[in-house]
């Protein structure tokens, strides 16, 4: 077999089977295919698209370049599943996953829940977690099983033997122009899912400005190709189409998403975390639909709303963070008081309605410091954005609308003048869409 033929054939639009994959890429992982000719196949990917069979074996073959997490196999009384996770495409404010496994965890469905940091206008879990001083995320496959069984969840960062495929695959993608592929997307994401051991998952796939996928036809295409994927490796699953157009929630950044969390669990009555709350939940009643625990989505949202009534999910969520190396003490008597030194006001400029655009929030956010450019770069804990008013609320000039705080005092200025330029003003009340575009399922 030669990598030349491999190329050619998916250039002129044919399908390759799975030996013709795991020759490349299993090469390529080796060393002994060169990153010229790998670039080459995925521009003809890109170019050429896959068939859910090709893209099947492409994430089998990458989820097979490393390790697995083993759940199934090492059973205990704690540690007996069902094992369901949610993976989000990622967004703005997007802190769902925070209050979401414990809700589930609370309701009867073990959580294995591995996830990652921020890049670009994007948040990451994990820089979330790690601003809880203390909490550790580089866990063992020994130490995750022991935190979901004692807690009914673990948060883990991926490990560097856990796809490996993927990490060089992506580095290449990021600068070959072939990142936004259908199906390298859905290998790259579902490989990494699956090596986490999960019996099922659920996908929150969003569409717009702050998303990956902008617009809401890409974003049903993904949530097809990510189920009927998962469907054929024999994984049960199932996807909502939500709307990133404006940020989730009223708190942007890593502490103040952990204290947006504690809010959602403590059951605040806020109506700005509407929308948070409604996303959590329906996303938490898929997880239990899925893991057998709910006859039905409307059963699955009453389930997680008592478990949020009952003080189970809190206690969950606190218990973790012990688990894992924190102080919950210590995290709840920081919620509304711990925040930057670096703080200014970002008052209205018109009176008017508002719209508030996620992608420029998230850039301001990665010039204050909550993300980063490169992976290599380091982020700011106590950084972030309180939304003082939401998308549609009816504004006076002069109103205070974000208070912004950074990693340092210089980079406040920029970061203020980009959410200014986030803020749309508006004569009468903005149409919204729904939060919950679709839903796909097999
Ligand atoms: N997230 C991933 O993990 N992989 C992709 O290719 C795109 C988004």
């Amino acid at each position: 077999m030669r990598a030349v033929d491999i190329i050619v054939k998916k250039r002129s639009g044919g399908e390759l089977d799975r030996r013709e994959i795991e020759f490349l890429l299993g090469s390529y992982v080796r060393g002994e295919v060169p990153d010229y000719q790998v670039s080459a196949w995925l521009m003809a990917v890109f170019l050429q698209g896959m068939t859910i069979r090709e893209t099947g074996a492409l994430t089998e073959v990458m989820l097979k370049s490393g390790a697995v997490i083993l759940l199934r196999g090492h059973e205990s009384p704690e540690l007996r599943g069902p094992f369901v996770d949610k993976h989000s495409t990622g967004g703005v404010g997007d802190k769902v996953s925070l209050p979401l496994a414990p809700i589930v965890a609370a309701c009867g469905v073990q959580v294995p829940m591995m996830s990652g940091r921020a890049l670009g206008h994007t948040g990451g879990t994990l820089d979330k977690l790690e601003s809880i001083a203390g909490y550790r995320v580089n866990l063992s496959p020994e130490e995750f099983r022991a935190g979901i069984a004692a807690n009914g969840f673990a948060m883990m960062g991926q490990t560097r033997d856990i796809v490996p495929a993927d990490r060089l695959l992506y580095a290449l993608r990021d600068v070959t122009g072939t990142v936004e592929s259908i199906p390298l997307i859905t290998a790259s994401i579902l490989s990494k899912k699956i090596a986490e051991g999960s019996d099922a998952l659920v996908f929150d796939v969003k569409y717009g400005t702050g998303a990956f996928m902008k617009t809401i036809p890409g974003a049903e295409a993904l949530a097809e190709s990510l189920v009927s994927t998962a469907t054929a490796m024999g994984k049960k699953v199932s996807a909502l189409i939500t709307n990133m157009n404006s940020p989730l929630g009223r708190k942007i950044g890593n502490f103040l998403e952990i204290e947006e969390s504690v809010e959602i669990l403590h059951g605040a009555a806020d109506s700005g975390l509407d929308e948070l709350r409604e996303l959590t939940f329906a996303l938490g009643a898929e997880m239990l639909v899925l893991g057998g625990k709910a006859v039905d989505v409307d059963e699955g949202v009453e389930q997680c709303r008592r478990a949020v009534a009952s003080g189970k999910a809190l206690e969950l969520f606190l218990a973790n963070i012990r688990t894992q190396g924190g102080d919950p003490d210590k995290i709840l008597g920081e919620c509304g008081k711990r925040r930057s030194p670096h703080r200014t006001l970002l008052k209205a400029r018109q009176d008017g309605y508002i719209t508030v655009d996620a992608y420029r929030v998230g850039l301001a956010g990665v010039t204050l410091g909550v993300g980063r450019n490169r992976t290599e770069d380091a982020v700011c804990a106590d950084a972030g954005v309180i939304l003082l008013a939401g998308e549609g609320d009816p504004v006076r000039r002069g109103d205070a609308l974000m208070e912004i705080y950074g990693k340092d005092q210089g980079c406040l200025a920029p970061a203020a003048e980009a959410l200014g330029q986030a803020v749309g003003y508006h004569q009468t009340p903005p149409a919204r869409a729904p939060l919950i575009y679709g839903r796909k399922q097999i």
